[in-house]
């Protein structure tokens, strides 16, 4: 069934319609070093609308999440036991997408902007409707306490930042800034992007042109 909000912007019944989005193969090689990266790196809160494009989306992703050695899966930022138990979601004017590492796709989860919905479970935070995507890191701890118990609960933390840091530098070396937010309601964020309660949001990274 397909279904429409009033300004025309479809909502969840036209997942279905929206096909997944093969990424462009990343960029191994950057024009700055990693020393310039960090020294330039700062917190952006403020956007102009200018989107990104699916190789600016596809690089930030893979900087969290891709995969860098395929016989064993392993991925761009280290993971306690290789258990990986974060799962990175990107959310624009079109939708919401879980990022799937092993073909690096984005795979559709909600239709329709969300982002002034994201905005609302997170303090209202005006960075995260001005940004053209926000990435959300999202954890299930049970893969890293599965194997660790409770000390897997603060490896899921680590993790994350490892994976938003990488994120991070990745933005600088495209030209873009952000922002690390952890000031949510996290069963808000949970909702925006449709997922279970056994879930648990971490990060929310908004990403874009900086406004000058
Ligand atoms: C765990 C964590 C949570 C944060 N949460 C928010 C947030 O909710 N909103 C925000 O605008 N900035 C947030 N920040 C960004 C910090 O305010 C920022 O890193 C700090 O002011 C230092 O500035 P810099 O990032 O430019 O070095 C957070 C940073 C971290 C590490």
């Amino acid at each position: 069934m397909l279904a429409c909000t009033t300004n025309g912007v479809p909502v969840d019944d036209d997942v279905a319609d929206m096909g997944r989005i093969e990424l462009p193969d990343p960029r191994e090689v950057g024009e700055h070093s990693v020393e310039e990266l960090m020294a330039a790196r700062r917190s952006v809160r403020s956007f102009t609308d200018e989107p990104l494009t699916h190789e600016q989306m596809g690089q930030l992703l893979w900087s969290g999440q891709g995969i860098t050695e395929p016989a064993h899966g392993f991925r761009t930022a280290p993971s306690a036991g290789a258990t990986y138990p974060m799962t990175l979601y990107l959310v624009s004017a079109e939708g919401a997408y879980r990022y799937d590492p092993e073909d690096h796709e984005m795979i559709p989860v909600r239709a329709g902007d969300r982002r002034m919905d994201l905005r609302r479970v997170a303090l209202d935070q005006a960075s995260i409707s001005e940004a053209p995507v926000s990435i959300v890191a999202v954890a299930d701890y049970a893969r890293t306490t599965g194997r660790y118990g409770d000390r897997g609960v603060r490896f899921v933390h680590i993790e994350a930042g490892h994976i938003a840091q990488n994120i991070h530098l990745q933005a600088v070396a495209e030209g873009l800034g952000s922002v690390p937010i952890g000031a949510f309601d996290d069963d808000g964020v949970l909702e925006v992007l449709g997922l279970s309660d056994d879930l648990t949001p971490l990060y929310i990274i908004p990403v874009g042109h900086a406004a000058r």
